[in-house]
């Protein structure tokens, strides 16, 4: 659902518009939205997913413009920390789609979340529901505060393979085969003002392969049948996260909303009837299916290098004028991603490079490894395809970087969504 394009002068359009006119405009580097991709993925997640709830995982990325088009497309919004919290309501997000997740809330950020009405509180810890039974015993609010238990279902999912073993060693949930998860159920059920609704299992990220969720589904199914005798009720839902990956490279194959819905309906409703139980309402939680192929971040060369290799072949450094600072992926996880060239056709033949920016670390990579034209001069801009996804929100201030902007395109114009730092932005926080 890309709408980028080149156009006649070789030049990158993404939603009608020039990238060297956006660049002009609102300087680089800057993230470039793709407003029509966004909400198509949006909008097909929530059509394949129709009978469930949708929540997009703002962690991914959250300002105000995205928070109102998640609602507009009918999806809701799962947020992890106050300051995400405040986003969702300053876009006026109906707080009963929210679901509110963290393994360590404060109290104040759950009081914000019981005042404001939050529709899930995904708890996360035996403390965690301590506080809420103490705050509910302050002031009870007027409904009930609905809650989903994390639970830890032993699986964790890679991006082709899942590890179902020795992945309880981590911080996020309740372990089921410890027997915590039950507990924290029972311990819930028993909290005047809270309403139990059911368990939720996040498996992992940039997942392509649905055996892990299959996994993950009979053993918190299994829990599920266990807790209706338990309790003498079925829960009503059942959260199975988020991670579907991505198409990063040429390489990935990510799977379409309608086939991973098709799968996973199929996965639970198999568990629940060798169960002998009632399927669950059930929701997911995508981020990066979403946001990550709508973006992408353009940058201006500033500096091209000619580096020898062992074995007399050369590798062109390109130096751009962003960095981990605005894309920490490949240099935190060793991402792949790739570049084109945005501003002119280029006919050199390709050399290979490595895209890099400007910070004072060595490990500074944007792009490992990229075939780029062998002309590229200083003042050429490129663009950085699939940054949409903890990109932005995972930036930061290193070496005093301004973050860059969030720029929404769509039919030939330019909104912009978070306007770039500037430095007083920071000295404001430098108390001198
Ligand atoms: N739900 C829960 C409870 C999560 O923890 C996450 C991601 C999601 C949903 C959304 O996952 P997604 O669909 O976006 O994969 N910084 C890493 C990813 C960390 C994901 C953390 N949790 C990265 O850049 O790859």
């Amino acid at each position: 659902s890309s709408t980028a394009r080149k156009n006649d002068d070789g030049a990158l359009e993404v939603g009608g518009v020039d990238l060297r006119d956006l660049a002009r405009e609102v300087g680089t580097p800057a993230y470039v939205l793709d407003e029509a991709d966004f909400r198509a993925r949006a909008r097909a997640f929530r059509q394949a997913f129709a009978d469930y709830d949708v929540y997009y995982a703002g962690k991914a990325f959250l300002c105000t413009a995205v928070a109102r088009w998640v609602a507009e497309e009918g999806l809701s919004l799962d947020v992890c920390s106050g300051g995400e919290l405040s986003v969702a309501l300053r876009a006026g997000v109906d707080p009963a789609r929210i679901g509110f997740h963290g393994n360590n809330k404060t109290t104040g950020e759950l009081r914000r979340a019981v005042e404001a009405g939050v529709g899930r509180v995904i708890v996360d810890s035996f403390h965690e529901i301590d506080r809420l039974e103490a705050l509910l015993a302050g002031s009870a609010p007027r409904h009930p505060v609905g809650v989903l238990v994390r639970v830890t279902a032993g699986v964790e999912a890679h991006t082709h393979e899942y590890i179902a073993t020795a992945h309880e060693d981590q911080k996020f949930g309740f372990s089921i085969s410890a027997g915590d998860a039950e507990a924290a159920a029972r311990r819930v059920e028993a909290v005047d003002g809270l309403d139990l609704l059911g368990l939720h299992s996040h498996i992992g990220s940039q997942i392509f392969d649905t055996s892990g969720f299959e996994v993950a589904a009979r053993r918190v199914l299994a829990l599920q049948a266990r807790l209706a005798e338990v309790l003498g009720r079925e829960l009503p839902e059942l959260d199975l996260g988020g991670g579907f990956g991505i198409a990063y490279t040429t390489q990935d194959d990510p799977a379409e909303p309608d086939r991973l819905a098709q799968e996973l309906t199929g996965i639970v409703e198999h568990e629940c009837r060798a169960l002998g139980i009632v399927v669950p309402r059930l929701s997911i939680e995508p981020g990066r299916a979403i946001v990550g192929p709508s973006t992408c971040t353009l940058y201006e060369v500033g500096t091209v290098k000619a580096v020898g290799l062992d074995g007399g072949a050369v590798r062109s450094y390109v130096s751009v004028d962003g960095g981990m600072s605005d894309n920490i992926r490949t240099a935190l996880y060793d991402a792949d991603y790739s570049a084109t060239i945005a501003s002119r056709r280029s006919d050199a033949e390709p050399v290979l490079g490595r895209v890099v920016g400007k910070h004072c670390e060595a490990g500074d990579i944007l792009v490992k490894d990229e075939f780029v034209p062998g002309d590229l001069l200083p003042g050429d801009l490129l663009a950085v395809p699939g940054t949409g996804a903890y990109c932005r929100s995972m930036s930061s201030n290193y070496n005093h970087a301004l973050r860059p902007p969030v720029v929404a395109v769509r039919d030939g114009s330019t909104t912009v969504l978070v306007r770039r730092e500037t430095e007083d932005d920071l000295l404001a926080c430098d108390l001198g």
